[in-house]
């Protein structure tokens, strides 16, 4: 059997109901921002249940937008995490600060414990990442950054749909960011990112910013850049945010498969502990699993298409030798990334392939 972990072609096959919806964007020819992008901003934005919601390119755009809209600049710095996708560390820089590193917590998620020693005169923002589609504790996060007025910056580019008891990720930061990539829960044909926020005043800096501080096409009220979401994939957004809880629950449900189908193998492999009242979107089902290398090639052997998020945290890549941090620095950031696995829990994996791969896993540790 094969178990896959992209779900692409699957998740677009019935892809007439999308060439309806561009057809009626290309007779518009409104190629550039327009009503195409508002409608969609628009409707994010009360699905999230947020005030402002600004369509951008890339997830990673709308991160470094955002930290500038909080006043990240040349000499800050912000509080981040090593175990995550480059992008968030790679904002941090490109938006002229420096990245510093606190621990993560056993759900691979910022350990709030570590937070407070990290702060200094210099520190700008916190961007607490979602890791995985996970949301981390943004309460206590939110209670120690507003003691320091210090403002948060959400990296939820892998949580459309996360919930903190009923409030969605992206709700608690002054300016959060998220993704559409491919392999999100919201979907575009290529690349997507949005910006969101209550903040009028950020809202309106950053519309001007990501369309060159343009006012209007004779007016330019402050520097900017082209960073604007594209018409054609606001489109397809706003055709998948229409079924996106349905994926969302899909993907819950075969993680609450895979959690219970690994009980009892503790001992070798285990799932994160899951507080009540969050709701993850399992972008990743992450566990962690000795001997984990042997096991992925035992899985992928067997086609189970396993992978690792990731085997080098970021403070020990090249990139990052700058920056002062060295092996032993985040002891449970490092000892994650040698046992952590990703399993296919998207939502087209089936109950069967779900059993499969338990009874893999199980052949491989028994
Ligand atoms: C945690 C995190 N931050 C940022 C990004 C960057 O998003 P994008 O690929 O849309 O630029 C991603 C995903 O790719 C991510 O997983």
């Amino acid at each position: 059997m094969q178990v896959k972990y992209s779900y692409l072609d699957q998740q677009f096959a019935e892809v007439e109901t999308y060439f309806d919806d561009l057809r009626k964007l290309v007779s518009s020819g409104e190629f550039t921002l327009g009503p195409f992008v508002e409608v969609f901003e628009k409707k994010f934005a009360a699905y999230i249940g947020i005030k402002h919601a600004i369509g951008t390119n890339t997830g990673t755009g709308a991160l470094i937008l955002s930290l500038k809209a909080v006043g990240v600049g040349q000499g800050s710095e912000v509080i981040t995490v090593a175990n995550t996708f480059i992008a968030t560390v790679g904002a941090i820089i490109a938006a002229g600060a420096r990245p510093v590193f606190v621990d993560c917590d056993e759900r691979y998620q910022i350990d709030v414990n570590k937070i407070e020693a990290a702060i200094s005169p210099r520190t700008a923002a916190i961007l607490p990442v979602h890791w995985a589609g996970c949301p981390p504790e943004m309460d206590e996060i939110i209670e120690i950054a507003d003691r320091h007025g210090i403002p948060v910056v959400e990296d939820a580019c892998p949580a459309v749909g996360a919930k903190i008891n009923g409030r969605f990720a992206g709700t608690f930061g002054k300016v959060n960011a998220f993704s559409m990539h491919p392999l999100k829960p919201l979907n575009v044909w290529g690349d997507g990112g949005i910006i969101v926020t209550d903040d009028d005043k950020a809202a309106e800096f950053l519309r001007l910013y990501r369309n060159h501080g343009l006012l209007d096409r004779d007016h330019v009220e402050i520097w900017g850049v082209n960073d604007r979401l594209q018409p054609f994939q606001a489109v397809v957004g706003s055709r998948v945010l229409d079924t996106v809880e349905g994926l969302v629950e899909a993907r819950i449900r075969n993680a609450r498969l895979l959690d219970a189908g690994l009980k009892g193998l503790e001992s070798s492999i285990r799932p994160p502990h899951r507080p009540a009242g969050y709701r993850e979107v399992y972008q990743l089902y992450l566990v962690t699993a000795s001997r984990r290398d042997e096991l992925v090639k035992f899985l992928v052997g067997r086609g189970v298409e396993a992978k690792v998020h990731y085997p080098i945290p970021i403070h020990l890549q090249n990139a990052a030798r700058n920056l002062g941090y060295k092996r032993g620095d985040f002891p449970v950031c490092e000892r994650q990334a040698q046992e952590v696995v990703t399993l296919p829990a998207h939502q087209h994996i089936t109950e069967e392939q779900v059993d499969y791969t338990v009874s893999i896993i199980r052949e491989f540790y028994r």
